[in-house]
């Protein structure tokens, strides 16, 4: 039996990447979908395209860097034209559930910015509702003990995030609450809820950002626009 193989977070990358034309600022996702992006934009850059990426984690900018891609910041650059960025759990709105990486509070600062979003992805983050994949929050250290405990009072079952046997820390030398919820229904008013707590600095809900959604099944790529 012959069977195909796709990679389809690359397929879903690079078809997003023909999106990018020269001249353009680009906020730059993260994640293992997002790293074959920059990989394409890497050898579209030696072929001459001229753009500006803005990194949303210290991974991608290490990556960007090896690959060649010239970067910006804040401090030079008041629009972004074009992000692409990657998702966990993607509803048939296209909200986002994103975090699973720790990386979202700059993402969501690179994504909020752009006049455009595309989000790319394979199959097996489209979901009918999110909340099967915990939902990340990012937290201040101080006092997280009783974040954690306002958070379980909103329904959701935070654990803090740990690597190698250490509490995580973020970019932004925070700590991430994974937090699971029996199911999302109605991810605006989570998301607002859970920003009105002291202690909690963004959460991985990214609600009515999404612009174009580029999804790869089986080696086929489908867009949505919202
Ligand atoms: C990073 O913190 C996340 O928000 C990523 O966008 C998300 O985890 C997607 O990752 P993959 O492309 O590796 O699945």
């Amino acid at each position: 039996i012959l069977v195909e193989q796709f990679n389809n977070k690359k397929l879903a990358a690079e078809a997003a990447v023909t999106y990018i034309k020269s001249g353009m600022t680009v906020g730059l996702g993260s994640g293992s979908t997002v790293n074959w992006m920059l990989k394409k934009i890497g050898e579209l850059v030696q072929d001459g395209l001229t753009i500006k990426g803005i990194p949303s984690s210290i991974k991608t900018e290490t990556l960007a860097r090896e690959y060649g891609i010239p970067l910006t910041d804040f401090s030079n650059v008041t629009t972004i034209d074009l992000a692409i960025d990657g998702a966990d759990e993607i509803d048939d709105q296209l909200n986002l559930l994103k975090g699973g990486g720790g990386s979202l509070v700059r993402e969501k600062i690179v994504d909020a910015m752009a006049s455009e979003l595309i989000i790319i992805a394979d199959q097996s983050k489209i979901v009918s509702q999110l909340g099967a994949f915990s939902l990340p929050v990012e937290i201040v250290p101080f006092g997280f003990e009783l974040t954690a405990r306002n958070i379980a009072e909103l329904g959701g079952v935070p654990t803090l995030r740990k690597k190698d046997n250490r509490v995580f820390v973020s970019d932004n030398g925070n700590y991430i609450l994974d937090c699971k919820f029996d199911n999302i229904q109605n991810p605006k008013r989570l998301h607002e809820k859970l920003k009105l707590l002291v202690g909690v600095v963004e959460t991985g809900l990214f609600v009515g950002m999404t612009d174009k959604l580029i999804v790869a099944r089986n080696g086929k790529i489908e867009t949505l626009v919202n």
